[in-house]
């Protein structure tokens, strides 16, 4: 029995491409308009890959120190020196905005009593700023946060705050990512895992397979229906 949705942020909520969008189309940036999808898969890539190597390191700083760092690599890879950009960019990550279908979705979860609750990478700051300007305050019962345990996902000590935060199994939670190592992680931690696979990205080959796998999030509430049903 599903008794919680728990969520990753980044991606799965919240749409990380859109700092980069938003400030490729606005006025100044048509020098590096054209470039910004490089920028923004740049940026993204980097973040993740220093939050895993720091994780297998054990040399932890928190999720906006890798954003700042990543960013970093990847305005120098595209020639880009502008601070005014920087700054703009970093100002965009904090409030963005979540995909289209997430308020319906939680919305209807919250309606079959589903608890909520996101369990991220991100800062406490950050989850709740983004939480914040998504217009989502008060949906989520908890945020669960890697900086109280001091390590990155995937490491099995951040899935454990479920458990420890929410007094719940692993098998009563439907664990949501659209981050395809995450989405395997949690599985091979024990969650029911559904992947997001907005892109129709080839399975990961890691420890543990998803369970489910959707193109958005719109379908999650008659997962859920089917889920609870035994369908
Ligand atoms: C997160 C990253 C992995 O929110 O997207 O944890």
């Amino acid at each position: 029995m599903i008794k919680a949705c728990v969520f990753d942020a980044y991606g799965t909520l919240f749409d990380v491409g859109a700092a980069a969008r938003i400030a490729a189309a606005e006025p100044g940036a048509e020098g590096w308009a054209p470039f910004w999808p490089a920028l923004a898969a740049n940026w993204r890539r980097k973040q993740l890959e220093y939050t895993w190597l720091r994780a297998v390191a054990g040399r932890h700083v928190d999720f906006w120190q890798v954003t700042q760092d990543g960013l970093d690599w990847s305005l120098e890879a595209a020639g880009l020196s502008d601070p005014a950009l920087r700054a703009r960019l970093l100002a965009l990550y904090w409030e963005l905005a979540a995909f289209a279908e997430v308020p319906a979705m939680l919305e209807a979860l919250a309606g079959m009593g589903q608890r909520l609750a996101i369990l991220s990478n991100g800062s406490m700051g950050m989850l709740d700023g983004a939480v914040r300007s998504a217009g989502l305050s008060g949906v989520f019962e908890a945020l669960l946060s890697v900086e109280s345990v001091g390590v990155f996902k995937p490491h099995a000590s951040v899935y454990d705050l479920v458990g420890q935060q929410m007094g719940l199994t692993p098998g009563e939670v439907l664990f949501v990512s659209s981050n395809g190592w995450d989405a395997c992680a949690g599985a091979g931690y024990g969650f029911v895992a559904a992947w997001v696979n907005r892109d129709g990205a080839p399975m990961d080959r890691l420890w543990g397979r998803p369970d489910h796998v959707l193109g958005d999030l719109a379908a999650l509430p008659d997962l859920v229906a089917g889920l609870q049903a035994g369908v």
